[in-house]
């Protein structure tokens, strides 16, 4: 097991690209079930979650292999319709493969992906898209569907990123008309929507509440370039803000982060957003203030995975900040921790208030979580002091190469085997 080193007081300067989404490949290796060529992916992030997708992949027949950034399809040879339940317990959003998959085959056979690190995830509201689509849903030790989605209206109770993405897949690989209403407007939406109608899908209204869906168009295959990682830049940013100094990042777009940049412009960075980059800047010696109340919310609000790498900046700050988490139970995990480095933060359920400290003090600390893990490593990096940082295998999740960025912004970090 490998553990960070961070030695906190060392002003970040530099540059980098930002790499591809996640949030955003994850759907779109799923919807490679839908085409019936080759595909190919550029800017894919090397991850731990990517690893996962490209096994179900090839559990379920495919070819599927990345190559650096690079990654490579051909599903001509899925036939499967199950997903293990060892797969689906090593990746919960492994439930963007059922509307595909149920697409493809006529059926789905999926365990519960079981909760996380988050609180308890349902998937309640991707079952009644399915449902709404003309297909059979039984859940009996699992889930299994049946039956070949035809046209329907989706009415998402609430605007979740998932069944928006399983709703969209199930359509496009079924036949009529869908129309999903609430539906969410995330930014990853529209890069699914912009990879399947590359591929000959009629997709419109993503990042709208609206999203119609014309099915029965058979896709081919084709290339696509992932979008950055708005959430690895907000966390970089957060470092920044946390650690003082200058951080340029290019590769992402500043529109999709507006509110988090509005947070450490009234923090007290200099912040600026052009086509080409974001940049933050904060003079070391001039203390972040407090925040007005931050309150996470489906996009355009405040986005719930940069809650914990934003609260880790100020919480060395001169002010109170207010934090409602509105997303998810228990995504509070990264507080005890940052306590352990001096912060002062009160939680009461779903809000937590933190009262801006001077300054951290490195401590050994352990990531429960993947964005409350590069929470831990932006706050080391303005504290006093060096924080050991366990939990690594979090962070894998979601951040390609986190100490090799955080090098390449002048930070003093380094991953050691423990
Ligand atoms: C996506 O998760 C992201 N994951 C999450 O990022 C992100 O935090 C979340 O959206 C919110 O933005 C991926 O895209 C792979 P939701 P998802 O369905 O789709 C409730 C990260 O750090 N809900 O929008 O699972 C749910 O409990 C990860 O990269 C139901 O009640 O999130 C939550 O309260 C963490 N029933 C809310 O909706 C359902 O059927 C939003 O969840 C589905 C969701």
């Amino acid at each position: 097991m490998s553990v960070m080193y961070l030695r906190g007081g060392v002003p970040l300067e530099g540059e980098l690209a930002v790499h591809g989404a996640k949030n955003s490949v994850l759907p779109i290796l799923a919807a490679c079930l839908l085409a019936r060529g080759p595909v190919k992916l550029t800017n894919c992030p090397r991850l731990t979650d990517v690893t996962v997708a490209l096994g179900i992949l090839r559990r379920l027949g495919c070819q599927a292999w990345q190559e650096g950034s690079t990654i490579w399809v051909d599903p001509s040879g899925a036939a499967g319709s199950a997903i293990s339940e060892d797969q689906m317990r090593s990746m919960r959003s492994s439930i963007i493969f059922l509307g595909p998959l149920l697409a493809r085959t006529g059926e789905a056979h999926l365990t519960y992906p079981g909760g996380c690190e988050l609180g308890p995830r349902p998937i309640d509201l991707h079952l009644a898209a399915i449902r709404a689509m003309g297909c059979e849903v039984t859940e009996d030790r699992g889930i299994h569907c049946q039956g070949r989605p035809r046209g329907g209206e989706v009415q998402l109770a609430l605007p979740s990123v998932g069944a928006t993405e399983n709703a969209m897949l199930c359509a496009v690989g079924g036949t009529g008309t869908t129309t999903i209403v609430n539906a969410a407007r995330e930014p990853e939406i529209g890069d699914l929507q912009s990879f399947l109608n590359g591929l000959g899908a009629s997709v419109r209204g993503a990042g709208s509440s609206t999203i119609t869906v014309e099915g029965g168009r058979p896709l081919s295959g084709g290339e696509f370039h992932i979008m950055g990682d708005r959430i690895v830049a907000a966390t970089l940013l957060s470092a920044g803000a946390a650690a003082g100094g200058r951080v340029r990042l290019r590769g992402v777009d500043w529109r999709h982060l507006a509110t988090v940049l509005s947070v450490f412009h009234q923090a007290g960075c200099r912040v600026e957003s052009r086509l080409e980059y974001v940049e933050l800047e904060r003079d070391r010696w001039v203390p972040l203030r407090g925040a007005p109340t931050i309150r996470t919310a489906p996009y355009p609000g405040f986005p719930t995975d940069a809650q914990a790498p934003v609260m880790a900046a100020l919480a060395a700050s001169q002010g109170c900040t207010l934090f409602v988490e509105t997303m998810f139970d228990s995504r509070y995990r990264h507080v005890p921790e940052l306590i352990r480095m001096g912060a002062d933060i009160t939680t009461e359920g779903r809000v937590a208030l933190v009262r801006g400290v001077e300054r951290l003090h490195g401590a050994r600390v352990e990531a429960s979580d993947l964005r409350g893990g590069g929470a831990l490593a932006a706050a080391a990096l303005g504290a006093e002091g060096t924080t050991v940082l366990s939990g690594l295998h979090h962070i894998d999740r979601g951040y390609e190469g986190l100490e090799e960025m955080l090098q390449r912004l002048g930070a003093n970090v380094e991953r050691r085997e423990a």
